[in-house]
């Protein structure tokens, strides 16, 4: 179990150093726990290519054995039965093939899936969806698609090459020298074409990323663009962005291409050479079978020279994504090492800030924090908007770590604790709470699995968060069965709050933080909750966050921040018996009402 975020706003260790090789051994173990699907594809290739090699045999068989019409037709029949038998293993080996790529992709995807809890929310949110998508995505798919292939042919080809260079050098030993000679040059140069390569395939990653980012900004503020009138704004920059991504990739292919293009111009001069240097040693007919058998060799060797070209150039294409999808499966575990971690347990008595800070690259968002919040009471933060209310809460999830100082629970530090305790105690309402595009009851039930939510529970779930009308409503969609619809869209701003306020009923929690929960609920509906509130969670640990102060009188502590510090603490009554901002606050409040 993931145990909180890394401490900084960075996840986890540098990118590794791009080096080829070593970026496509880091996937081998995946293909190690399919190893005996693995084989068997390695296998079957195998075979497939020696069933090949019998009709390689036939110049060499015909001048031979011309004369011996038997021989030549049970060859034939031999090569024949060779081919009959190579398809039928070539479709076994094509599903074996197809089920193990599919198998890589669901544990990279696992894996992925898994680490991605480890991550801080800051980066996940400054990354966007577009990054994760061609992560687990694109990127999975691509080096999915690297180990299948080379599997299925690049080990085979170059194993069946080494066995024809054998072949070749115990009937040319000079000429094959000199022709390795030739594809080692070959080699250097395509790798140098192949830098080329992995620049754009690096190019056209980062522009994906980019495209699917905007799609899916574009989804998500559809209503907002549609109704700025602007929509060929963003259609326009999306097509440019898809203009540009088509470019870079043209290049990817035309230098693929050239890197292809070598070996084949390698292979033909040589072959070219052999015919020009043994045409005056042609003198018999066998002569003329050997250099036809040596050319033709020469000629079943092309696959293994194209198998190794085309494998660098993969690799080179393939390279982004293989680095790419590292930043995620490289997460370290946060909570490995750490043997002191404890459950938290309730009751839960007191939460301490001590000097707590946090800070983005220098930037403090809250800094300087020392005060308690008692067990058992309703604590509430005000501050005006973008004094770091909203910090607080996120530290006290762990869904941030401070940059200074620490928050005790029960006196334990609070990354003593495991994370997924804390959070089980914790029930929070956000301001601005997600609502999946899945059932109002799958809603509700995010931080309360169905096993434990008890008879009559999610009776009284409606009743207090007043959702009854609204299962009303939707009577004809299956009331609670009812789609909310993409972030909630087929949902009011109010209703969406009452969602919130009902998984924070069925979770029942020790601690309740809630962070200005009434922003979008109507005046009525609003009291109707803080007397629920009052009596639900009478006994446990209230933490509320407004700016709304005749919503917190009953308060036993108010705190008030400031610009990221806690410049005054103290019940309602002893806040307004000083001047300060808690008293300015209240005053044009009053006036307002
Ligand atoms: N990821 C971030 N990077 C930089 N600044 C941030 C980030 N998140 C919040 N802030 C800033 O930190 C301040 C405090 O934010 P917040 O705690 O949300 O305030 P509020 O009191 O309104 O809840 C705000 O000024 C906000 O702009
Ligand atoms: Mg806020």
């Amino acid at each position: 179990m993931a145990n909180g975020p890394p401490p900084d706003g960075a996840d986890g260790p540098p990118e590794p150093a791009p080096s080829g090789i070593r970026q496509f051994l880091y996937y081998l173990p995946y293909l190690m726990r399919l190893r005996w699907a693995a084989l068997v594809v390695l296998i079957s290739t195998g075979l497939m290519a020696a069933l090949r090699l019998p009709s390689t045999f036939l110049p060499k068989i015909l001048t031979e054995h011309f004369d011996d019409k038997a021989y030549v037709f049970g060859y034939l029949a031999f090569v024949l039965a060779a081919l009959l038998f190579g398809a039928v293993v070539r479709m076994a080996t094509t599903y074996v093939a197809a089920w193990l790529g599919e198998r890589v992709v669901f544990l990279i995807r696992k894996d992925a899936f898994d680490r991605l809890e480890r991550l801080n929310m800051l980066s996940v949110f400054a990354r966007g969806p577009g990054h994760f998508v061609q992560q687990l995505d694109r990127d999975v798919y691509t080096t999915r698609e690297l180990l299948e292939n080379t599997l299925t042919g690049t080990i085979v080809d170059i194993a069946s090459g080494l066995a024809l260079l054998i072949a070749m050098f115990s009937l040319k030993p000079t000429l094959t020298v000199a022709a390795l000679g030739i594809f080692i040059v070959l080699g250097v140069v395509i790798r140098f074409f192949n830098r080329f390569v992995k620049k754009y395939a690096g190019q056209a990653r980062t522009m994906a990323e980019g495209i699917t980012g905007a799609l899916v900004e574009c989804i998500g503020g559809f209503r907002d663009i549609q109704a700025s009138g602007r929509f060929p704004r963003f259609a326009e920059r999306y097509q440019q962005q898809v203009a540009e991504s088509a470019r870079v990739n043209v290049r990817i292919r035309v230098w693929g291409e050239i890197a292809g293009l070598l070996p084949w111009l390698g292979l033909s001069i040589i072959v070219l050479a052999v015919y020009a240097l043994g045409l005056e040693k042609i003198n018999s007919l066998e002569k003329l079978g050997e250099i036809i058998t040596y050319t033709t060799l020469l000629s079943q060797f092309f696959p293994a020279v194209l198998a190794a070209s085309q494998w660098s150039t993969s690799l080179s294409m393939a390279m982004p994504s293989l680095i790419g999808l590292r930043t995620i499966l490289d997460q370290p575990d946060p909570s490995a090492g750490r043997t002191n971690l404890e459950p938290l347990v309730p009751p839960i008595r007191e939460i301490t800030f001590e000097n707590v800070g946090f800070a983005i690259e220098g930037q403090p968002l809250v800094q300087g924090l020392n005060f308690s919040i008692m067990g058992g009471k309703f604590t509430a933060i005000v501050g005006q908007s973008g004094a770091g209310k909203t910090t607080i809460f996120h530290l006290l999830l762990r869904l941030l770590e401070p940059t200074q100082g620490r928050i005790l629970i029960n006196g334990r530090a609070l990354s003593q604790v495991t994370t997924d305790s804390l959070r089980r105690q914790m029930g929070f309402i956000p301001q601005r709470p997600f609502i999946f595009n899945t059932s109002l009851l799958d809603n509700l039930l995010l931080a309360a699995p169905e096993s434990e939510v008890k008879p009559g529970q999610l009776e009284a779930c409606l009743e207090f968060a007043q959702l009854g009308e609204l299962i009303d409503k939707r009577r004809d969609e299956g009331g609670l069965k009812a789609i909310a619809g993409y972030l909630g869209n087929r949902l009011s701003g109010g209703e969406q709050q009452r969602i919130a306020l009902g998984r924070l009923f069925l979770q029942s929690p020790q601690i309740v933080i809630c962070d200005e929960y009434t922003a979008n609920i109507d005046v009525k509906t609003e009291k109707l909750i803080h007397e629920a509130m009052r009596t639900q969670f009478a006994d446990r640990t209230r933490v509320v966050i407004t700016h709304q102060l005749h919503t917190i009188r009953g308060a036993d502590y108010i705190i008030v921040l400031e610009r990221g510090r806690a410049v005054d603490a103290g019940t309602h009554e002893e806040l307004l018996t000083r001047p300060g901002t808690y008293r300015d606050l209240w005053s044009v409040q009053q006036l307002g009402n």
